[in-house]
């Protein structure tokens, strides 16, 4: 073998096995740079004779483009390699499950309240709101609950310290939805068709009873209202909520101050595996009633109160629990579970936040 042979032979060989990019350009250098040994033999064709350089000139030329095709395969090789590798490491693996991420639910009440809000505005209803610090006369006075009335008692309930001289409007948490009767009344122009959920208060405390606990409030005011009226929007409400047409009402009289006359609403329900389910007459065998809401026409003193003229506008007035439409619905028997904040009790009874709640779709989602 000549020795441009084995120089070839061995420059390529030490190439191919070059481990990395620095390496082969190490290996470049040296044989094809300017002061590489390649580089030496192409400069050393200038100082032979005619028949050297004939004789030379391919071997030479040919081992410099061995070495140049050697150099550029490895390099591509080792390349692909890296990029090989790069790809592999950054693969991602699309059979993982994902990681559950911790998930909110919508309370219960919250539902309802939607719920509700969804079924009345079919009937033409608005939402209203008032504050949860009420003054005495909004809460009390101007609902014809004067201060010697013994329906106070029935609402015990919170009460901030007297401030300033005389004391004219005693602060209070309110003790129903009622008050935002009186505050639309004052401020709406009739007809008027509201309903108004929101939280009330009273001093009391067991499984029934909470301190703070949710009221919805309905309040229609127009001309030649009656108990009709009444009687075919509670019963529309309570199919749509239910979801049921087999609701049959009673309706009892009852005594409130702010309505004349007054009813007390109760619904038929039977018993099933220690549960109420709501529907059929109460007066059917495995039924009985259950008292539900309380209603009445609103108290021509009460519209007056409200600087309205109660021989043009007459209305109608029902007031209900909130949880307690909830706990029917629903299933839960405790109602105190309601306010404790307990996850698990919201994972199970809490319900999907894109779960919105339509007529048309399903009122409970
Ligand atoms: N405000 C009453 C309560 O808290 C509920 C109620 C009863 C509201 C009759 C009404 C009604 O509007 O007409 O117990």
């Amino acid at each position: 073998m000549s020795d441009i042979a084995a120089m070839q032979a061995g420059l390529v060989e030490e190439i191919a096995a070059a481990e990395n990019l620095e390496a082969i350009e190490a290996l470049r250098v040296a044989a094809l740079g300017k002061a590489g040994s390649v580089t030496a033999l192409l400069k050393s064709l200038g100082g032979m004779t005619p028949d050297e350089r004939q004789a030379q000139g391919p071997l030479i030329h040919g081992l410099r483009e061995e070495v140049t095709a050697a150099i550029a395969a490895r390099k591509a090789a080792l390349e692909s390699a890296a990029l090989d590798a790069k790809l592999a490491g950054e693969t991602l693996d699309m059979t993982l499950p994902a990681d559950a991420a911790p998930k909110g639910s919508v309370h219960p009440v919250s539902q309802v309240m939607d719920e509700l809000a969804e079924i009345f505005a079919d009937m033409g209803f608005a939402v209203a709101t008032g504050p949860e610090i009420e003054d005495d006369w909004h809460n009390f006075t101007a609902l014809n609950i004067p201060e010697t009335h013994p329906a106070r008692a029935m609402h015990d309930t919170f009460y901030f310290p007297e401030v300033g001289e005389g004391a004219a409007q005693r602060m209070l948490l309110r003790t129903h939805t009622s008050p935002v009767q009186i505050r639309t009344m004052m401020e709406k122009a009739p007809p008027i068709r509201i309903i108004a959920p929101g939280r009330v208060y009273r001093s009391d405390s067991d499984a029934t009873h909470t301190p703070m606990f949710h009221q919805v409030e309905g309040l229609v005011i127009d001309r030649g209202i009656h108990m009709g009226h009444l009687k075919y929007t509670l019963e529309t409400f309570l199919k749509a909520y239910f979801e049921t047409d087999d609701i049959v009402l009673r309706l009892r009289p009852s005594y409130f101050p702010f309505t004349e006359p007054s009813a007390e609403v109760d619904v038929g329900y039977a018993q099933e595996k220690g549960r109420r389910i709501v529907g059929g007459n109460g007066d059917d065998e495995g039924h009985a009633w259950m008292e539900l809401l309380g209603s009445g026409m609103v108290n021509r003193r009460v519209i007056a109160n409200c600087g309205l003229d109660p021989d043009e506008w007459q209305g109608f007035a029902f007031g209900v629990g909130v949880d307690r439409l909830a706990m029917l619905k629903y299933g839960m028997d405790d109602l105190r579970a309601f306010f404790d904040g307990d996850l698990r009790w919201l994972a199970h009874y809490g319900f999907g936040a894109l779960n919105v709640p339509t007529l048309s779709g399903g009122i409970s989602a």
